[in-house]
């Protein structure tokens, strides 16, 4: 992590085409005019309407730097990850005449980013992209990686591609348009970074929840630095997402993500994300004390910092079958080989496979209320 003097801090996320991931207040048109390669003669910005305002503004700051700006406004979430809409922003890219120098922004959440992503990945086979997330978990997870994706009539997320951008740039003012039910479940993925590996991220929390719900507090800046610094720790290490690694690699960000998945499939995705990994994060400690790892404190510390900032942490009781059939659809389910990644303790993960269902059993009725 380097801050510059303007307060910006800089984390690189290394591999074969490493990139920095910039955090900062009021940073997207100093950062977007700096990052744009000098070849590009055309931009554009791929947003969803509920950045439309501020789509405009950067719309004309990119302008002012002598390109010509394509906007492509796109459904809103989960409605931009089709292969529609992704044929409509090729079907614009090439009527603009967009060449392999050119340059794709995806401004939004992870949603507008997993879509641009794989706009800009399959356009001429690839042409720069810049990331402009502009939700909590698009900062500190969907835009960090080069993970690119949509949704098909096979599933979620099942069509895609790893694709680096050149650069990702967090301006934590676009937080504050966000609505604060969002930003607090997106919270749910940084305390998941505080378990898995930095410990600092929920003394923070737990020092001032209310600030950390707040995002233009003074500790926002920390708490997201510190979350993207480990994801990009993490893939940095696992570009690809490889199978059959000696080490964890990416699989351990997906703690609390085994039962949290499943929630969200039973819940007919109506719960948030954040929310059901939430649930699923006090289920892996409960799961991790109960296999002999993870001492009772560390679990009660999950329920506390969770319940500190409004997150959920329990869940209706007597629903277990329905959500071990979820869990055995999760693509990352081996073999009916239920998998999930464990703590030894705060910042010490291990992946645990097969487990007995007595203790899964007695894990989910800790956690069903
Ligand atoms: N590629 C990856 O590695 C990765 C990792 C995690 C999640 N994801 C993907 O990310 C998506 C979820 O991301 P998300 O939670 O950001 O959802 P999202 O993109 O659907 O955004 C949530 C809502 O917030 C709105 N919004 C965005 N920025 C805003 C702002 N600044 N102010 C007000 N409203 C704003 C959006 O228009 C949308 O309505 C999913 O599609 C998921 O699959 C990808």
């Amino acid at each position: 992590m380097s801050a510059a003097s303007n307060g910006t801090e800089r984390i690189t996320v290394r591999g074969e085409a490493p990139y920095d991931v910039a955090i900062g207040r009021d940073i997207i048109d100093e950062l977007v005019r700096a990052e744009l390669p000098e070849a590009a003669t055309r931009v554009a910005i791929i947003h969803p309407p509920t950045l439309v305002q501020q789509a405009e503004d950067l719309r004309l700051r990119v302008t002012d730097s002598g390109r010509a700006v394509i906007i492509i406004e796109v459904p809103d979430g989960e409605r931009a990850k089709t292969t529609a809409v992704a044929d409509y922003c090729w079907s614009v890219l090439g009527e603009a005449g967009f060449t392999r120098l050119d340059t794709i922004i995806g401004f939004g959440g992870g949603a507008t980013t997993d879509l641009a992503g794989f706009v800009a990945a399959t356009w001429l086979r690839g042409v720069p992209l810049i990331q402009v997330p502009t939700t909590l978990l698009a900062m500190v997870d969907a835009a960090v990686g080069g993970k690119t994706g949509i949704n098909t009539t096979a599933g979620k997320n099942l069509v895609g591609c790893f694709y680096p951008p050149k650069a990702v740039i967090c301006d934590l003012l676009t937080l504050e348009s966000m609505p604060i039910a969002d930003y607090i479940t997106g919270m749910a993925e940084v305390i998941k970074c505080g378990f898995i590996s930095d410990p600092i991220i929920l003394d923070l929390v737990e020092a001032s929840p209310a600030q950390a719900c707040d995002p233009t507090a003074d500790v926002v800046p920390e708490l997201v630095s510190r979350a993207v610094q480990v994801k990009a720790d993490v893939v940095g290490d696992d570009l690809k997402e490889s199978v059959g690694r000696a080490s964890i690699g990416r699989e351990v960000l997906n703690y609390g993500h085994t039962l949290g998945h499943a929630i969200e499939r039973v819940e007919n995705y109506s719960w948030r994300h954040g929310s059901a990994i939430s649930v699923g994060m006090v289920f892996a400690a409960e799961l991790s004390h109960r296999a002999g790892l993870l001492s009772f404190d560390v679990v009660a510390r999950h329920r506390a910092v969770l319940s500190a900032i409004g997150l959920p942490i329990a869940y209706p009781a007597g629903r277990w079958p329905e959500l071990v059939a979820g869990i055995k659809l999760d693509k990352k389910t081996r073999a009916d080989l239920l998998r999930f990644v464990v703590l030894h303790d705060i910042a010490a993960p291990a992946i645990l496979e097969g487990p007995d269902s007595a203790i899964l059993v007695a894990a989910y009725e800790a956690i069903s209320g």
